[in-house]
């Protein structure tokens, strides 16, 4: 399981367990070598390489993933827009895609996907209407509470895994990865989901991949936030696309932490360009309001609650508290890392697969 982030799936610009090595943080530009300059020209043509190795491929190496994420900070994420642009299913997506699912979906579920995908072109986020049946959120509740988790950080004393006690939580985060989830029929129901996955695909661009699934309690106890559990605004990269369906399986106020984010901040804007180049990695919320004035926004909702990011945007998880928070996620990218397909999306959508 990855760490470091309110979304554990994701190797966040933040964080230490990046599967390749990640720069450190550049804070004194005018330090800045030649060698520097020498590294920015060879990403810049891995960077070109790696589009053309994967624009047919589902998979990406890691040696191409550094490079556009490096890109990304070095172009302000214009290198990922372009990447987007090229790399765009030549059909239109509209019509390959919700054509295709209006034979499998309701009418209704069409126009939700064509409105989810919209909203997150424009916002970077979309809550949907309606909220999963509360006998997923029991299984996941119930499996949260019975087995043990990965804990984040882990104990003084070295301890790894534990059983969350709601009661007296030793740390601020628990996690559940791909294999702990993948045999729940809660976590089946919700990736194979057709209006998630076709949401995914519009906004992607291509056939997604799935690559993680994860449950994680974030407790109260702490005084202050928390940069191990994501706790402080950052964006994630990860994959060339990717997009986040997240699912609180608690309720969710402003004391029992929210996702946070800046809406519409996915995009390559100026004003948080300040942040994104030197790679800063824990940007506390004044400079967030200094860039982006009365744009923070808490996204509460009660258990069941279903929401879609593309976590290009600046977003933290707001540091719990009153009230304990358990949610689940689905983590769709346009490439599996490295030289097969994750082994979760196998295990959901089998071998025969279109990806696959
Ligand atoms: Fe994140």
């Amino acid at each position: 399981m990855n760490k470091n982030s309110d979304h554990p799936s994701s190797f966040d610009n933040n964080t230490t367990s990046f599967p390749i090595d990640v720069d450190e943080n550049i804070e004194n530009p005018k330090a800045l070598s030649i060698s520097h300059y020498r590294n920015i020209i060879k990403d810049f043509f891995n960077y070109l390489l790696g589009i053309i190795k994967t624009r047919k491929s589902h998979l990406i190496s890691v040696k191409y993933l550094l490079a556009f994420k490096n890109m990304h900070r070095f172009s302000n994420g214009l290198t990922t827009d372009l990447f987007s642009f090229l790399t765009k299913n030549k059909k239109s997506q509209d019509k390959y895609i919700f054509n295709d699912l209006s034979n499998v979906v309701s009418s209704n579920e069409v126009n939700l996907a064509k409105q989810a995908k919209s909203a997150i072109k424009k916002d970077g986020y979309f809550v949907f209407p309606h909220r999963i049946d509360s006998e997923l959120i029991e299984e996941l509740k119930t499996f949260s509470l019975n087995q043990p988790a990965e804990l984040c950080p882990k104990l003084t004393d070295g301890t790894t895994h534990q059983v969350f006690n709601p009661d007296a939580p030793q740390t601020n985060r628990y996690n559940f990865g791909d294999a702990d989830l993948s045999g729940l029929s809660a976590v089946k129901t919700l990736s194979r989901a057709y209006l998630f996955r076709s949401i995914a695909e519009a906004y992607i661009g291509r056939p997604p991949v799935l690559s993680a699934v994860n449950m994680w309690w974030t407790a109260v106890g702490s005084e202050t936030p928390s940069s191990a559990a994501a706790q402080y605004f950052h964006y994630d990269y990860s994959h060339p696309k990717w997009l986040k369906f997240f699912v609180y399986l608690t309720d969710v106020n402003t004391n029992s932490g929210p996702h946070c984010l800046i809406p519409g901040s996915h995009k390559s804007d100026k004003m948080g360009a300040a942040f994104r180049k030197p790679n800063r990695s824990r940007i506390k919320d004044s400079e967030i309001e200094s860039a982006y004035p009365g744009k923070y926004l808490e996204l509460c909702g009660p258990a069941g609650t279903i929401s879609v990011f593309d976590t290009r945007c600046w977003h933290k998880g707001k540091m719990p508290t009153l009230n304990n928070r358990l949610i689940f996620e689905l983590y769709f990218t346009s490439h599996g890392v490295g030289d097969k397909l994750p082994d979760i999306h196998t295990s959901i959508f089998g071998n025969n697969d279109k990806l696959a």
